[in-house]
């Protein structure tokens, strides 16, 4: 250790620096590094290594007359991934030999010493950023993968998010209380994943989806200000920015209003984001649940590009276009269009694929009309079209040469979803630049939507959302006008983070339930005891739970999740390394008394 070491990492080691330490102005000094072995060049009695370990490279050399036969001779035999501990003196590279790509370019390390301190097999991969390896080999060998600059800084990105928003929470009298992981069945959306008891045979404990019904109880028994970094489980079908298991910054407090908890946030989130040098503008814009849907076709607007979407229906109210008048006749179905700009010059064929595109989000067909540079338009539909009815899209759309402008013929929901989601994939076949970050919040959800697999209501945050005050009297008459005091707070285009106001009184609770579906008897059994501590003086209340992965996904520029989780699962949801999830022994299985089917 060195004694005079400024640096955390050099004390309490083997080295006295790390290898993304030294400058210019240590030169002459004699330091100690540790690291592996990422580079090795032989240059005929000359070697070089590129030294690597969590904070940097330095280069260190060999000479056979300054480091001696021995450390020469040991030099000879390092091969890659090997750790190794070395002593030396810092000298100056030679002009014109620095190395602008390293942080310690201008310096090397000349060695006198050299202790191996183990050998490595030869790695799956080489540990370099931007090589290609397949995914399943990277997760198989993480701690190799790991080992790689870029995911190195993700996790230490990652780290430093976490302190900052802990931070920026415990400065604001926010109290982290730990939940059990053990708990009760309490569906919220997901399926639980289940652990059996032992103890008590045919009884099963349930891993949280996530604190929610924990923290409400928290308020209830007085702590007005929680916070957790909580993991959650949910058994749902995994995609680029999901996980079975994940991270939740989850917030709550009491004796507030939606005003106050989203004031509160913003504060803690611009806190936050400023320390990883990300400055937020506040107050957060914030958009109505419609308002998004209309025009941006998602509850998750990425608004850094514009290609809004259009109602057009009216245009179209005595088109000879018989999809488009029957839509213009019928109150409950739209014409709606975006204008994918610079896709008017896509040659036909591309064009037409984009209906196979459209189908992923439920479209039924993808009408358009592509407008070339020569002033002639390529469509499949617009030889329908009266002069008057092409001008007013002309107008309505501010179309010009080289646009495409494409239709959605459906229910408002559903030719919002199709358009929102063509939106998107549009504005990453046309690389749309999307610089900076796009912070906002979307509030006022519905209470509930339909569910047509259940065919029943469902919550479209989760039951114990508070409805609009206003809306409650409407609820039984038609559930899905009612809204609900509820804000997402999206990030580029995702869902980083989600809450509302809650339910603090036990009758509207079980109301709500017995509207999505439960019979008395099943709330009682399920959520009675959360029933039971609203009726012992809950306070008002209101909550949150940021999405940690996502957040930090988007912080690092990775387009999955799992670049910035130590040890992520694949899609299916296995562990590649543990080879988890794996067979138990018989007696495993009796213990918990298990009979497998
Ligand atoms: P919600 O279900 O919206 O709300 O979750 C909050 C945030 O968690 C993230 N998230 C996920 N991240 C990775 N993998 C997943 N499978 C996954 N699921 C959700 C998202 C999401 O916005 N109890 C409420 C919060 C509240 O009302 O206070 C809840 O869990 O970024
Ligand atoms: P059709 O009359 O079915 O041949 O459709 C004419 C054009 O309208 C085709 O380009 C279809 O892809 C398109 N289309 C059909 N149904 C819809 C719909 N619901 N929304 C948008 N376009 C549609």
């Amino acid at each position: 250790m060195s004694e005079t070491a400024t640096n955390p990492m050099d004390t309490h080691s083997m080295h006295t620096h790390t290898c993304g330490e030294l400058r210019r102005k240590d030169i002459g000094k004699e330091v100690t590094l540790t690291g592996w072995v990422w580079h090795r060049r032989d240059h005929g009695g000359l070697i070089f290594v590129d030294l690597r370990d969590r904070a940097g490279v330095t280069q260190i050399s060999f000479d056979p007359e300054h480091s001696g036969g021995t450390a020469f001779h040991e030099a000879e035999t390092i091969r890659s991934e090997w750790p190794i501990k070395v002593t030396g003196v810092v000298r100056g590279r030679p002009d014109g030999q620095y190395n602008e790509k390293l942080a310690t370019g201008e310096i090397e390390v000349l060695i006198s010493e050299i202790e191996v301190l183990n050998t490595s097999k030869t790695p799956a991969f080489q540990i370099e950023d931007h090589v290609d390896t397949a995914e399943d080999v990277r997760l198989r060998y993480r701690y190799l993968d790991l080992r790689r600059p870029k995911m190195m800084s993700n996790l230490k990105l990652r780290s430093d998010f976490t302190f900052a928003i802990r931070q920026a929470l415990h400065d604001r009298a926010f109290m982290e209380v730990e939940t059990p992981s053990l708990f009760k069945s309490t569906p919220e959306g997901a399926r639980d994943f289940l652990v059996p008891s032992r103890t008590q045979p045919g009884h099963f404990y349930a891993l949280p989806q996530s604190p929610q019904l924990l923290k409400q109880l928290l308020m209830v028994g007085g702590v007005e200000r929680y916070y957790q970094v909580a993991k959650c489980f949910r058994d749902e079908d995994l995609r680029a920015d999901r996980q079975p298991e994940f991270t939740q910054v989850d917030i709550e407090m009491s004796f507030v209003d939606q005003n106050d908890v989203m004031s509160a946030l913003e504060e803690v989130l611009a806190d936050a984001f400023g320390k990883m040098g990300v400055q937020m503008q506040l107050p957060l814009r914030r958009i109505e649940y419609w308002d998004a849907m209309d025009t941006y076709g998602i509850d998750k607007p990425d608004t850094r590009f514009g290609m809004h979407l259009h109602d057009v229906t009216g245009i179209f109210a005595n088109s000879k276009f018989k999809l488009f008048a029957k839509a213009a006749c019928d109150p409950k179905t739209f014409v709606k269009a975006i204008n994918a700009k610079g896709a008017g010059k896509w040659p036909r064929a591309q064009i037409d694929k984009l209906a196979d595109v459209a189908a992923t989000f439920g479209a039924k067909g993808l009408a358009y009309i592509a407008f070339r540079e020569d002033g002639k338009v390529t469509s499949p539909i617009v030889k329908f079209f009266s002069d008057e009815e092409m001008e007013a899209l002309r107008k309505e759309m501010e179309v010009e040469p080289g646009d495409l402008v494409m239709f959605a013929v459906d229910t408002r929901l559903k030719a919002d979803e199709i358009l929102g989601g063509m939106r998107n994939h549009m504005a990453d076949a046309l690389d749309i630049p999307r610089e900076g970050h796009d912070f906002l919040w979307v509030v006022n959800f519905p209470l509930f939507h339909w569910d047509e697999d259940r065919k029943a209501y469902a919550a479209e945050h989760q039951p114990f959302t508070l409805p609009t005050e206003t809306d409650v009297a409407k609820i039984e008459a038609d559930p899905l006008v009612a809204g609900s005091y509820t804000y997402d707070f999206v990030m580029d285009g995702f869902e980083a983070g989600g809450g509302g106001m809650r339910i603090h009184n036990a009758e509207m609770q079980m109301a709500m339930l017995k509207l999505l579906g439960f019979t008395e008897e099943r709330a009682q059994e399920q959520f009675g005891f959360l029933m039971e501590a609203l009726k012992f003086g809950a306070p008002p209340m209101g909550g949150f739970a940021l999405g940690l992965d996502r957040v930090c996904m988007l912080l690092t520029g990775s387009d999955s999740i799992r670049e910035v989780m130590a040890f992520p699962k694949t899609s299916s949801g296995s562990d590649l390394m543990s080879d988890a999830p794996s067979e138990v022994s018989g007696k495993q299985l009796k213990e918990v008394s298990l009979r497998l089917l």
